[in-house]
């Protein structure tokens, strides 16, 4: 139950006070002139955090097992530097946007960020990693006031950061388009607090429930817009994984199909290892591909694959969560399961998906037969259905997107 008190008939504007190293919002009636000016900030605030969302969104699919991170400086009411992490190992958000409004130039003067304002989807780092943190940074550059979008989700750190710069005399603000930020980093998010990677199940079905025809064929249940945010979403994930049986019938390339975008690794689980010597996949130029099998399967295409670029992997017994476990020790956050129906069910049945994303295409295809977007779960009465939580559905082209998470107590 939401024990939030009730705000709603006092007034929408809200002022901040400090408790516990997290911002609390408590109701306050302004007079006019001043409820015009806070509803401004907060507008000014909202668009330069927009803007950090949009400059950490350019490392997309980049940055693991770091999140995506995006800075501004504001000085006067204009940005005078702009940042963003663009892989791990590399200076974080901060310091670029910093060294953008001149910090750590030959001459101090030429520091215009002491006393500016810095926006950052996530709360600065406070430890020493590859990088030092950002907290020591940015007193170091002498900067009044730090907008932070979200604390960091890691227990062990979790508001580490904003106390540091409080500690320092630093203004801290917190929770600023808190859900957008969470929606960009929700994999980085799952990562940490699960020791696992996000599972997205994606897949494409007509509106009578089937993935391909009764012989198999599946080139294409949706149109160009649906299949367009599907390459987006695979420059945005670390991995895509399909078994054999989908290298096998449909052949795919799963590249992003963007010039410049980032490419997924390309995940194939295979038991016995019985697949064709020559496939999309085995290309591996454009993209990466790793192959998990089970010990000593089929060492002839093994042999050959390697040959090909392609990295095998034999694993003790390959299971969805296992292959998990392995992306995982790979520093990987994001996984998208785009397998047939037998895979996404053991998938499922694993706790190896969170997320499902259900393309849908207002045709008929029939076929007692035809696949299934997910196998036998072992369920027989519809009381043990899954309901999917944070439900949302919109168009996309001609087709539908429902989107929505498994409940984490069913994994
Ligand atoms: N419309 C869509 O969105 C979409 C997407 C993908 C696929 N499809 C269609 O789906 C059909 C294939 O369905 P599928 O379920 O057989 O797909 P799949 O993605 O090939 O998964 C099954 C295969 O995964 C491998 N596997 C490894 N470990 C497994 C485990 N623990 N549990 C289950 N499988 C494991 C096996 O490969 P080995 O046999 O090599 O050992 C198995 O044959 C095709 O008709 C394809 O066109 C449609
Ligand atoms: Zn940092």
């Amino acid at each position: 139950m939401d024990n939030s008190p009730i705000v709603a008939q006092v007034d929408t504007s809200l002022n901040y006070t400090q408790e516990d190293g997290l911002i609390v919002r408590s109701p306050v009636v302004f007079n006019s002139q001043s409820q015009d000016s806070m509803s401004s900030e907060a507008d000014f605030d909202s668009r330069m955090m927009q803007r950090c969302l949009e400059l950490a969104r350019r490392a997309l699919g980049r940055t693991s097992p770091n999140p995506l991170v995006g800075a501004v400086v504001v000085k006067d009411g204009e940005i005078i530097g702009e940042g963003f992490h663009p892989r791990a190992g590399e200076p974080h958000a901060e310091v670029f946007a910093l060294r953008a409004a001149g910090v750590g130039a030959a001459s101090p003067e030429e520091n215009r960020a002491r006393g500016a304002t810095v926006y950052v989807n996530l709360e600065p780092c406070n430890h020493y990693g590859r990088t030092p943190p950002c907290s020591e940074g940015l007193i170091k550059a002498g900067v009044a006031k730090v907008v932070v979008g979200m604390v960091d989700p890691n227990p062990l750190v979790a508001g580490g950061g904003i106390a540091r710069l409080r500690a320092a005399g630093v203004e801290v603000l917190v929770g600023i388009e808190t859900e957008a930020c969470q929606q960009l980093n929700e994999a980085f998010v799952h990562r940490i607090l699960y020791k696992q990677p996000l599972g997205i199940l994606k897949y494409a079905m007509t509106l009578d429930g089937k993935i391909a025809t009764t012989a198999g064929h599946s080139a294409w249940v949706t149109n160009q817009a649906a299949r367009s945010e599907v390459h987006q979403l695979r420059a945005a994930c670390d991995a895509i994984i399909v078994g054999g049986n989908t290298v096998r019938q449909d052949n795919p390339y799963l590249t992003s199909h963007q010039v410049g975008a980032h490419n997924p690794l390309r995940v194939v689980m295979s038991r016995q290892l019985n697949l064709p010597e020559n496939a999309r996949l085995w290309e591996t130029d454009e993209a990466p591909t790793l192959v998990l099998t089970e010990v000593r399967a089929n060492p002839d295409l093994q042999k050959l694959l390697l040959k090909r670029g392609v990295e095998v992997v034999e694993l003790p017994a390959l299971t969805p969560a296992q292959a998990m476990m392995h992306l995982y020790e790979r520093g990987f956050c994001s996984v998208l399961w785009e397998c047939g129906g037998n895979l996404a069910a053991s998938a499922i049945a694993q706790g190896a998906v969170q997320k499902i994303m259900a393309f849908i295409a207002p045709k008929i295809i029939g076929g007692t037969h035809a696949p299934t977007p997910v196998g036998d779960l072992g369920f027989t009465t519809m009381t043990e259905a899954l309901p999917l939580e944070r439900v949302r559905w919109r168009v996309v082209g001609s087709d539908c997107l429902v989107e929505g998470y498994l409940p984490q107590n069913s994994q």
